[in-house]
């Protein structure tokens, strides 16, 4: 009995979307309307995408090519994640204003700061193209015919969507080519920065909090779309006015309670939701130990400089913040795949498969292929793996790279070129080099010492052969290269030809280097690589195909590919492991907790203290009223009085079962009546493996309470003027 009972809950696991897991098109969003109104939902599929009429789609953005943004005002005032506009803030800041140390606040249209580069998508309308893609295509076709043909009739295709247009046409697979969809887009390229809060406030919790619950971090930034006086996408000029989208979103102010019905409206990046047992054993159990080890190293160096001086914290901030968010997301994803069984169950569903396929030559044999394509592919992947973690791991080796660039240059004019770049890059390298080569030789050696400890890097070969030797001679490396001696560096490039090539190759570090490059980009090697990666991807088409027959009923969701989803779920908190239960929200209080004036991470403004004690909330916080009773005997006669308390608290943020990815991050999450109740800007730790596999009771997206995002735009910056141009509605 029990063993039957395991293999049902494995088999609901693997073979149909789990409640709340999926990222849906909102072109087809007709078939989850049910579901998503029996869920709660008071809106319908056409509110949030219709081609008629404007609808909640068109207040969703595309915020370059990575995150999303949403429009709050009819004056093209949008809201993302404070990490989506981190680069944005940093050009921008000085050591004199250093906004994002300090926050930055637009207080006029005239203050707001232009960003070359930036820009805001908007789509216009989304087809579905694959008769016309695949056109053409027949079951005899090849591969290498097929992809032609598929590349020239996309070509056709969106050449033909756009013509007489501004928009830009895009064509994306789907289910591995079975399916096509052309997105219509519409591309703004004026935006301009208007707000972001301190680092404080917008990182607060920093690395240490990063993909954890619970959370406290008021992770947003505004920008604002300028388009020309038609309204159209301009490229920037002080005569742009305001865009003035079809739609914003209106902002609820009402909040969330457990249970209620939401949904994320945005564009997640990537996932992997039908890969094969190999691929999920690959990722979970091979490469993120690589990484996860090899950063370690690493973040345990730059990590150490920091806590040196406030120049070094600087220095490494956004290094370290990129580098810790894979390291950390991928402990927790293979701790969750291996908690729930990830490899076994998808033994199990290919067995299953296979038994179904049993008399279905076309389907039978893709598995078997596949497996065998993986081990084509898997130890170069890992090599790979080695090489991006470990030979790139330190600026010696990737400075090394620009040097071999430079010593197989033949053509003088271009040597020129590239000597004056690097040196320039010289220039800022060796301003600190007394304190960062500390830091870059330890990462170096112990980088390169792992890699040929795991048998990676036999190109270090000493004559005893023992790990002292090799790191002597990783050390010796290091200190005896030209790239490390600012001083014979600069007379070497001033005086440098295109003979000094030869000199240069024999350079210790650009010796090693090469030799490192040349192993693991052997063409051989990366035919093989390609062929197999070419074939993965050719059966998958085949087998996903397989497994929407095999289950009529389900209704499939197709993996994120930067295109716009819907997901839906509802506010819940979850057991991360034995004893521990998290609510589902977090609030201001939670914040004072953790402050700890000695841990960057955790300072808190002494603005926001003030706040905090005053309880001044504006219409933001809640006020939760008690009334207590005492009953008085006086005799005969009994005497009750009432005392009420009032208690205020300023929500922060709250978790829901919305199944999110890399990307989502600043997209709206909306209530019930498509309100805008929050941004979206992480996931919890114990659900990362979300990516290859959904388990509902521990996938959580973690989203920023919008009241939180207000109360720190109006009552901690002063900015309500940005608050006015919004709609808020609040039923109480
Ligand atoms: N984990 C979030 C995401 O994947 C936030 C990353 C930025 N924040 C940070 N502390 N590094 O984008
Ligand atoms: N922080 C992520 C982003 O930048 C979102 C978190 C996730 O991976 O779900 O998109």
């Amino acid at each position: 009995m029990k063993k039957i009972f395991m293999f049902l809950s494995l088999a609901a696991l693997t073979f149909s979307a789990l409640a709340d897991e999926g990222m849906w098109i909102p072109m087809l969003l007709g078939r989850n309307e049910a579901d998503m109104q029996k869920a709660g939902m008071r809106i319908t599929a056409k509110d949030i995408y219709d081609i008629n009429k404007a609808c909640l789609k068109d207040a969703i953005l595309l915020f370059n090519q990575g995150c999303t943004g949403e429009y709050v005002s009819g004056e093209g005032l949008f809201l993302t994640n404070h990490h989506c506009g981190y680069s944005y803030i940093t050009m921008h800041s000085t050591v004199e204003h250093d906004y994002l140390t300090n926050g930055f606040w637009a207080m006029s249209r005239d203050q707001e700061i232009p960003c070359p580069g930036l820009t805001a998508t908007r789509l216009v309308r989304m087809e579905d193209v694959t008769a016309q893609v695949l056109d053409g295509v027949g079951p005899e076709t090849s591969e290498g015919e097929r992809a032609t043909i598929v590349e020239r009739n996309i070509k056709r295709i969106t050449e033909r969507a756009v013509e007489g247009t501004h928009y830009k046409a895009i064509i994306k697979p789907f289910y591995y080519g079975n399916q096509y969809f052309m997105y219509i887009n519409e591309v703004f390229t004026d935006v301009r920065l208007v707000g972001a809060p301190p680092s404080n406030i917008g990182k607060f919790g920093g690395d240490t909090d990063n993909w954890m619950w619970p959370r406290h971090t008021g992770d947003f930034s505004m920008f604002r779309v300028y388009a020309g006086a038609d309204n159209k996408p301009a490229s920037y000029s002080k005569d742009n006015r305001p865009y003035k989208p079809l739609k914003f979103l209106e902002i609820s102010l009402d909040g969330v309670n457990e249970g209620d019905f939401t949904f994320v409206f945005g564009y997640p990046g990537t996932t992997q939701r039908y890969v094969t047992s190999d691929a999920v054993e690959l990722a979970a159990n091979i490469e993120n130990p690589i990484r996860i080890d090899l950063r370690t190293i690493r973040l345990k160096h730059y990590n150490h400089a920091m806590n040196q001086s406030p120049a070094q914290r600087l220095k490494y901030a956004s290094k370290v913040a990129s580098i810790a968010n894979g390291w950390k997301k991928w402990q927790g994803e293979t701790q969750g795949i291996n908690r729930l069984k990830g490899v076994e169950q998808k033994r199990e569903f290919e067995s299953r498969y296979q038994e179904w396929a049993k008399d279905k030559p076309q389907y039978y044999n893709v598995l078997p292929q596949m497996h065998e394509a993986y081990d084509r592919l898997r130890p170069i992947e890992v090599e790979l793996t080695y090489y991006s973690e470990a030979v790139r791991a330190s600026d010696l080796m990737q400075r090394a790279q620009a040097y071999r660039q430079l010593a197989q240059e033949d053509d003088e004019v271009s040597a020129v070129g590239a000597v004056n770049k690097l040196k320039e890059a010289n220039d800022k390298y060796f301003k600190d080099f007394e304190q960062h080569t500390v830091v870059d030789r330890a990462i170096f050696v112990e980088t390169m010492l792992y890699m040929w400890q795991a048998g990676y890097a036999p190109y270090l070969n000493t004559k005893t052969g023992d790990r002292a030797s090799v790191q002597k001679q990783l050390e010796k490396i290091y200190d005896e290269s030209l790239l490390n001696n600012e001083k014979k560096l600069r007379s070497f490039l001033d005086s440098y030809t295109v003979k000094s090539g030869k000199k240069l190759m024999k350079d210790p570090a650009v010796a090693l280097f090469d030799q490192a490059y040349t192993l693991a980009y052997d063409p051989q090697k990366l035919a093989t690589y390609r062929r197999a990666y070419a074939d993965i991807q050719r059966l998958m088409r085949t087998y996903v195909k397989g497994m929407m027959e095999m289950q009529p009923d389900v209704n499939f969701f197709p993996d994120a590919n930067l295109t716009l989803r819907v997901a839906y779920g509802h506010v819940e908190g979850f057991r991360p492991r034995d004893g521990v239960y998290y609510k589902p929200y977090s609030t201001l209080e939670g914040i004072m907790q953790k402050e700890n004036p000695d841990i960057y991470d955790y300072v808190v403004e002494p603005k926001l203290k003030e706040l905090y004690a005053l309880r001044d909330y504006g219409r933001y916080g809640i006020t939760t009223t008690t009334v207590d009773s005492t009953v008085i005997e006086n005799g005969n006669e009994t005497i009750t009085n009432y005392t009420t308390h009032t208690s205020k608290t300023m929500p922060v943020g709250f978790i829901a079962t919305n199944h999110t990815t890399g990307g989502n991050s600043g997209s709206p999450v909306l209530n019930a009546d498509g309100r805008l109740i929050g941004l979206n800007f992480d996931r919890v730790w114990e659900g990362t493996m979300s990516d290859l596999l959904f388990d509902p009771d521990y996938c959580r997206n973690i989203t920023l309470d919008i009241r939180y995002c207000l109360f720190i735009i109006d009552k901690f910056a002063g900015a309500g003027h940005l608050v006015d141009e919004m709609t808020l509605v609040s039923s109480k």
